[in-house]
């Protein structure tokens, strides 16, 4: 058995990281999103190409118009999906205050190149990576994959500077938690062992 002690913490951050869906007004300062964005790029990626690229936003009237072009988009999707459960979601997706990045200070756009068949899997370890080190820091993060569908909207992909040889793999919202509810807890992992 391996405890925290001898992993150095890592597994005490990785435990602990959760979403953070409720910021304090706090901004983040840009030496912190940069040993975050250096952390990522630690990440491993298929034959060495890192194939990512980083779009910071702290325009905060560019996110809302973001989140209001994404928000009737969703009401549409899961309105068609049905699931149940997500009446509280649809009901926020309808309210004109709501955001889908919460009012975080800070989005970062994980990019990945086209043309690298890996990129996506790539940009999303790196993206891990990122969520983790934000942890670490005392910053909290979330993973808002809603808000990719501005890749449908080519004035948006502008404004927001997103190359056109690259796609947003992780949307990721940055910002120091305000108070949280309890983490979501974990099913027990299935492992089965071929001894
Ligand atoms: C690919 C991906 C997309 C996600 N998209 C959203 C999203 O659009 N909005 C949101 O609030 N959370 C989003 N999340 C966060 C998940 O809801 C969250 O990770 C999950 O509920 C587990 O909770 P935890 O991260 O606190 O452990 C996303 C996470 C992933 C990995």
């Amino acid at each position: 058995m391996v405890t925290d002690t001898e992993a150095t913490g890592i597994f005490s951050v990785i435990r602990e990281r959760r979403s953070v869906r409720n910021y304090t007004g706090r901004e983040v300062p840009d030496g912190a999103l940069r040993a975050i964005i250096a952390a990522g790029v630690q990440a491993p990626n298929a034959l060495g190409l890192q194939p990512w690229r980083f779009v910071v936003v702290k325009d905060r009237g560019l996110m809302r118009r973001a989140s209001d072009y994404c928000k009737p988009i969703l009401v549409e999707k899961i309105g068609e999906e049905s699931r149940p459960g997500m009446e509280g979601f649809l009901a926020a997706l309808r309210d004109p205050g709501y955001s889908i990045f919460y009012n975080a200070p800070v989005l970062v756009l994980v990019l990945g190149a086209r043309e690298v068949v890996s990129s996506v899997l790539d940009c999303t370890l790196c993206a891990e990576n990122m969520m983790l080190a934000a942890w670490a820091l005392g910053i909290g993060s979330c993973w808002v994959g809603s808000a990719a569908l501005v890749q449908q909207n080519p004035d948006l992909l502008a404004a927001l500077k997103v190359p056109d040889d690259h796609q947003i793999v992780a949307p990721l919202i940055f910002g120091y938690p305000a108070p949280l509810p309890p983490k979501p807890g974990r099913r027990e992992p299935r492992i089965t062992w071929v001894p």
